[in-house]
């Protein structure tokens, strides 16, 4: 068992989740940055004002700003072949809307990817993931608006003109489709309907803002495809999807048609304006169906069928069931909605645990798009701990993405074309949607708590050598 020649073992992270530095550089406040931390069971808060006194886990993260090149080297050390990595738009723009880049974050990205490029790691650049500037959100309330489309254009521009030569990989924007949900409105699009302190998880909710943001936000993908082809005709730019398997909980006609329906929205939608360059007709019924009307400028459907994505990206995580019955309780913990499956286990989070879903899942994408897949996140997070003599044994980490290269393996077999895989948080980072530290996903641990304490001190789990294996292998030993 092997993968294909060239293929890309590496790792994932994303700024707001692991630099740190929030005010160093010329940084300016990002969505992130009000963020409070919270708990497997108690969700993080969205304070636009600070509270002093109250703990913010993006402001010094796991320091990755000054410790990049330690990490880097470590990556190295397990052999990455590609590092995924975001660019944070508030280093690069403060308030997102000026007119002229901030060089020094500018300079500090430029060193992190000549020390990628130094151990031969093909770096792979997000350009947005999960932080507009706070100023846009104040401003204009994020990606409901459509002037946000210049402002992510200009960034698209300063970077896509100082990394030319350096990056040949580009993500428009981290898992675009969190915003057909509730969740995604702030999180991904940086829309805050009420200005007040608020659960995370329980937001006031305007789904004509979010699909709107949505447009906004594929107009924009589709004129930075563009502009990176015209830049650089070598710069391949992706998509990024939550690939949420789903199943029917029966063969009940009535659970299936619900759950093509859901997967329509959750799964396809996104991907098919990226990928094909235009709106899926089912949109246009969910749309009516749903009193959501989206404004469309005049020259909007020729912008997207000029900017179709060289590739599709997604993170998986994990599978949940649809059924009609409006009386099944939803997953406990299970982010993206559904059912339990009663034939998988979950996490401590409530994901429910499913490698033939991955498999089945880039089965279904080659099928429908024909372009070349990464998997660009996965992983389990768990509650790690050092043991007293030292080492971190995350044997369930290991199994956990063993079972998963298993299936991509698989997939590949059956004709996909996979091209690499960078599982999530290849060193601990803090929780996108809990805000936590406990919340660990690395091949590295980092001595960093939620109460703020711990010196940043990285440490190899038992996973780090495991990993190694498997890449000097190509994936042939997972032993
Ligand atoms: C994806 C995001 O949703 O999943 C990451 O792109 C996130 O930013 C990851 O961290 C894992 O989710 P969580 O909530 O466990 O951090």
């Amino acid at each position: 068992m092997s993968f294909p020649k060239g293929f890309y073992w590496g790792g994932a992270t994303a700024a707001n989740q692991l630099e740190g530095g929030w005010q160093e550089g010329g940084k300016g406040v990002s969505c992130p940055d009000i963020c409070t931390g919270g708990t497997a069971t108690v969700s993080k808060r969205i304070t636009p004002v600070l509270e002093e006194g109250t703990f913010y886990p993006s402001h010094d993260a796991i320091d990755h700003y000054h410790r990049y090149k330690e990490d880097i080297a470590l990556f190295a050390q397990m052999g990455f072949k590609m590092y995924r990595f975001s660019i944070a738009w508030t280093r690069i723009f403060p308030n997102g809307d000026e007119e002229q880049p901030n060089e020094e974050g500018l300079k500090f990205y430029e060193s992190l990817i000549d020390e990628c490029l130094k151990y031969g790691i093909e770096p792979m650049v997000t350009i947005s993931h999960y932080e507009v500037p706070f100023h846009l959100t104040k401003k204009w309330n994020g990606w409901a608006d459509r002037r946000m489309i210049d402002c992510y254009l200009n960034f698209c521009k300063a970077i896509f003109t100082r990394y030319k030569g350096k990056v040949k990989y580009w993500l428009t924007f981290n898992e675009i489709n969190s915003a057909t949900t509730p969740m995604g409105g702030f999180l991904s699009q940086g829309i805050l309907n009420e200005i007040k302190t608020m659960d995370f998880m329980d937001q006031v909710d305007n789904p004509n803002n979010r699909f709107q943001g949505l447009h906004h936000q594929f107009v924009a993908s589709a004129l930075a495809v563009k502009m990176a082809h015209d830049i650089d005709p070598n710069y391949q730019v992706g998509c990024m999807q939550i690939m949420a398997t789903s199943y029917a909980l029966t063969c009940n006609p009535e659970d299936e048609i619900v759950n093509q329906q859901k997967g329509h929205l959750m799964n396809w939608f996104c991907s098919d304006v990226q990928c094909r360059g235009k709106y899926p007709n089912y949109i246009k019924r969910y749309f009516k169906d749903n009193n959501i009307t989206v404004h469309m400028e005049p020259g909007d459907d020729d912008i997207l069928a000029a900017g179709p994505v060289d590739f599709y990206t997604c993170s998986y995580y994990m599978s949940n069931c649809q059924t009609a019955d409006k009386f099944k309780e939803s997953g406990k913990g299970n982010i993206l909605g559904g059912v339990p499956n009663p034939y998988l286990k979950a996490s401590d989070w409530g994901w429910q645990i499913d490698p033939i879903g991955l498999r089945y899942s880039l089965n279904e994408i080659w099928d429908r798009y024909q372009k070349p897949i990464f998997v660009v996140e996965n992983g389990l997070g768990a509650y790690d701990k050092i043991d007293e003599d030292g080492k971190v044994c995350d044997d369930y980490r290991i199994d956990y993405l063993r079972s998963h290269i298993q299936q991509m393996h698989e997939a590949v077999l059956d004709g996909v074309d996979l091209r690499g895989y960078t599982p999530w948080g290849c060193i601990d980072l803090v929780s996108a949607s809990t805000g936590e530290m406990a919340k660990r996903y690395g091949f590295i641990f980092v001595e960093r708590y939620d109460d703020g304490t711990g010196d940043f001190s990285r440490r190899k789990k038992e996973s780090f050598y495991w990993y190694k294996k498997v890449i000097e292998t190509n994936g042939e030993d997972l032993d």
